[in-house]
């Protein structure tokens, strides 16, 4: 469909959602902002995964690390050696490609065709050269598909080559005294480094887990797909820390648990899909995604991940400090197991988004026929909740909303319109996913009561002024 990734591009940018970075400038590539409805509805997906997280578990708690580390963390991590993706050049345009992107690319492309199994074949092959770190194979794969660059319709391509991702800046203002510091390309690791402090701390007792929010960076080659890779974006991280032995039981645990944080935002379950990663990263020996069917395929939104005991251990072998847990249950000392999920806050935004867009036909009451486009964002985390509409600028109806609003701005988001007539201002407020507007007219003043007109649905019904409050609440926690 990617006639509906388009259109929900477009609207994200027309309704104050997403904007390219620095658009006045002709933007920046790879790099957004978000706008009033976009912030408050990333806002809301990170408020959800902090609580359930947090809030909803004992032995969860969180912390808020900083964006620079010790540059030695990124070697005892191994980002510095490893963080890198086989890339290649097409010699005539000098544009640079990751060799996965450049081969997903023309399997969409295939699959565009109708040639499903084709692009299916090709994936599969990609997969095997990739865990092999076949380079050769790779750039034979690449010539046998015929795989030409977009910019200068050539398949003159080099040699497979690993570049790293990390963006580097110096730290210090004098040159010779500057140290070279990396821009975090996850937030896990400060997580890490942060174990013993959090654990003594907070007198956490093995399993326990350490949740973080925040920006993460890399230098992405192919920037493809609005924000679905972006060179600066957020992660929203769990490392759970257990015991030597069990991790396998609790991956399957944690892989069940973030499944059903996906499936209770209310989309159906068909648009989700487990998937097993034949290549592992560099400190894993277990990991899947969770993949969603978004316009463009189903992708990865998360990633489930065992990681040993890898990290705690390179720390503590480049720190030189015990990075252990003394488990009183067992009388023994250890480095705890982790088992990480990660999630990107922005990619999520973007499926929320292509998944409540919708342009719909909806029948007049002459029978003639009208349409809208409405964003069907679950109400938990839609950006405002109720709409506080008077129906005319006069006869006290404003004063009578804007007691309302008072009332209820305390507790959700409330919104204030008296411009345009009752239909268009319904539309807006569709456009931006508002699940309720409550209208105050003329009989108001005489029932105490407003009409609530429901966004999907479109059905209304009067509730009392004094109800409007918990009703909205209700139907919207
Ligand atoms: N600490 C583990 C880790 O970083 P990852 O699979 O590389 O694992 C986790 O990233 C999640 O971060 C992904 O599932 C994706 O949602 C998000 N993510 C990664 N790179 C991204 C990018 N360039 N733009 C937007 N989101 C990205």
């Amino acid at each position: 469909e990617p006639n509906k990734f388009q259109a929900v591009i477009s609207h994200a940018k027309e309704y104050g959602f997403i904007f390219q970075s620095s658009e006045i400038y002709d933007g920046l590539s790879a790099v957004y902002d978000y706008g009033p409805w976009g912030s408050e509805l990333k806002k809301n997906i990170r408020e959800y995964w902090w609580n359930s997280m947090t809030r909803m578990h004992d032995n969860i708690v969180g912390i808020d690390a900083a964006i620079f580390m010790h540059p030695t963390t990124w070697k005892a991590s191994g980002h510095v050696d490893n963080f890198s993706d086989p890339m290649i050049d097409n010699k005539d345009s000098k544009k640079r490609y990751r060799v996965d992107h450049l081969i997903e690319g023309h399997a969409d492309a295939l699959r565009g065709e109708g040639d499903a199994a084709g692009a299916d074949a090709l994936l599969a092959t990609m997969d095997q050269l990739l865990a092999a770190e076949d380079y050769a194979g790779l750039k034979q794969l690449i010539q046998d598909a015929k795989i030409v660059d977009a910019v200068s319709g050539t398949a003159n391509w080099t040699d497979v080559r690993q570049f790293n991702l990390m963006f580097s800046t110096q730290l210090g203002s004098v040159a010779e005294d500057a140290s070279e510091i990396y821009l975090r390309p996850e937030t896990a690791q400060g997580i890490f480094v942060n174990f013993l402090n959090v654990q003594k701390t907070a007198r956490m007792k093995v399993p326990f887990g350490i949740a973080q929010v925040g920006k993460a960076f890399r230098n992405e080659i192919v920037a493809r797909q609005f924000t679905f890779r972006m060179r600066e974006f957020e992660q929203m991280e769990m490392q759970f820390f257990v015991r030597p032995g069990s991790e396998m039981e609790w991956y399957n645990y944690w892989k069940q648990e973030r499944m059903n944080w996906h499936l209770a935002l209310g989309f159906s379950p068909d648009r989700y899909r487990f998937h097993d990663h034949v290549k592992l990263a560099h400190y894993a020996n277990a990991a899947v995604d969770i993949e969603f069917d978004f316009p463009f395929g189903f992708k990865e939104v998360e990633g489930i991940h065992s990681r040993t005991d890898y990290d705690l251990s390179q720390h503590q072998k480049y720190s030189g400090k015990k990075l252990q847990y003394f488990d009183t249950e067992i009388n023994q000392n250890y480095v705890p197991y982790v088992i990480e999920t990660s999630i990107g806050l922005d990619r999520t935004v973007l499926y929320v988004l292509c998944e409540s867009y919708a342009e719909e036909d909806i029948p007049k009451e002459d029978g003639s026929k009208d349409s809208r486009v409405v964003l069907r964002i679950p109400p938990r985390i839609a950006p405002i909740k109720l709409a506080v509409l008077p129906l005319t600028k006069k006869d006290g109806l404003p004063e009578i909303a804007r007691d309302l609003m008072k009332e209820c701005r305390e507790d959700f988001y409330c919104f204030y319109e008296e411009k345009d007539n009752i239909g268009k201002r319904y539309r807006r407020m569709d456009a931006i996913g508002t699940p309720f507007c409550a209208t105050i007219d003329h009989q108001t003043k005489e029932d105490q009561a407003v009409t609530i007109r429901e966004r999907d649905s479109m059905t209304q019904q009067r509730v009392p002024l004094s109800e409007v409050r918990e009703w909205v609440k209700l139907r919207t926690r």
